[in-house]
């Protein structure tokens, strides 16, 4: 409808799992202000965190179906669709935070991010969620043999379940709206997520321990509905790149201050933080992921990322 001479605002729907006051929030409101102004208003955005539009796996159906036109998510889902992606969840591939920053921001990044599209989804920008360390109610964790047994909540991800598995622990694949519950319920004993998302989602209330086995790095992404996209002029899509951009950036930033900060409030809320933790022994233990891996997914990918400089 055109009203005095400007078309009405369209109104994007942006839904992510975590608290108003996450990582993920910061993002989103970099999102929200960057498209509004750099839209002139032809773009309002409404904001829906806390999995108020369900989980991660919900919301990236809802992408393809176009009752969700963007989201920001861990990759934990996201095999599940472009299976591509999985490499990213390979335990111990990025050294550090320098290492996967430059790897999506590179070619490799904008490769993964355009073998999207054919599902019907829009990968607009690498975000981040963070370095993932385990967290229980049993005991610290030192080495693999103290998670043997250990019944732990992984993300929906064959790739992290397959390396619990070989760790000892019993992986449970749980959507992450359901995981508050079931570790107060003791339905699941641990759990594993980057400092941010601890300390946003409180888990020192359900959990006494933290080690920090740092076992795999959690890219997030800015996605896009392949719905909205069809819909789209060249110029509104660079709009929607520009916020994506703006979003990552933001978050990035936000990882960066959590990661340091963030420990001190954990121990603050009585949680025992583990900083020693040898990888060595974890990373023997999850070498059979890579051969299952290789098998499935062929080399060329992961050599790429392995050896990027
Ligand atoms: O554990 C997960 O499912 C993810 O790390 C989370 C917390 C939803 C953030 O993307």
């Amino acid at each position: 409808m055109i009203l005095g001479g400007a078309a009405e605002a369209r109104e994007i729907q942006l839904g992510h799992t975590l608290s108003d006051d996450s990582h993920y929030s910061v993002g989103a409101d970099a999102f929200k202000e960057t498209l509004e102004e750099v839209s002139d208003g032809e773009f309002t955005v409404r904001e829906h965190p806390a999995g108020s539009l369900g989980g991660e796996r919900d919301m990236i159906e809802g992408l393809q179906i176009g009752t969700v036109d963007a989201v920001i998510t861990s990759t934990g889902p996201l095999g599940n669709f472009v299976p591509e992606t999985y490499v990213l969840d390979l335990p111990f591939l990025f050294r550090d935070y320098e290492h996967a920053r430059s790897v999506l921001d590179s070619e490799i990044g904008d490769d993964l991010l355009a073998k999207m599209e054919p599902h019907n989804i829009i990968g607009l920008a690498w975000s981040e969620n963070g370095f993932r360390h385990m967290t229980n109610s049993r005991n610290a964790v030192q080495e693999p043999s103290d998670v043997d047994g250990m019944k732990i909540r992984t993300m929906e991800n064959q790739v992290h379940m397959n390396a619990f598995e070989e760790l000892g622990a019993s992986p449970t694949p749980m959507a992450f709206p359901e995981l508050f519950t079931a570790l107060q319920q003791g339905t699941v004993d641990a759990q594993e997520n980057p400092v941010t998302v601890i300390v946003a989602t409180k888990f020192w209330e359900v959990q006494d321990h933290i080690s920090l086995t740092g076992h795999v790095y959690s890219p997030a992404a800015v996605l896009g509905s392949g719905v909205l996209w069809s819909e789209l002029t060249e110029q509104e899509r660079d709009w929607f790149n520009q916020a994506a951009q703006a979003s990552a950036e933001a978050t990035r930033e936000e990882v960066s201050r959590l990661e340091t900060e963030g420990l001190d409030l954990l121990r603050e809320n009585g949680m025992t933080v583990v900083e020693d933790v040898d990888k060595t022994p974890f990373q023997n233990a999850i070498e059979p992921v890579y051969e299952s891996f290789k098998d499935e997914y062929g080399t060329e990918m992961l050599n790429r990322i392995q050896n990027f400089e």
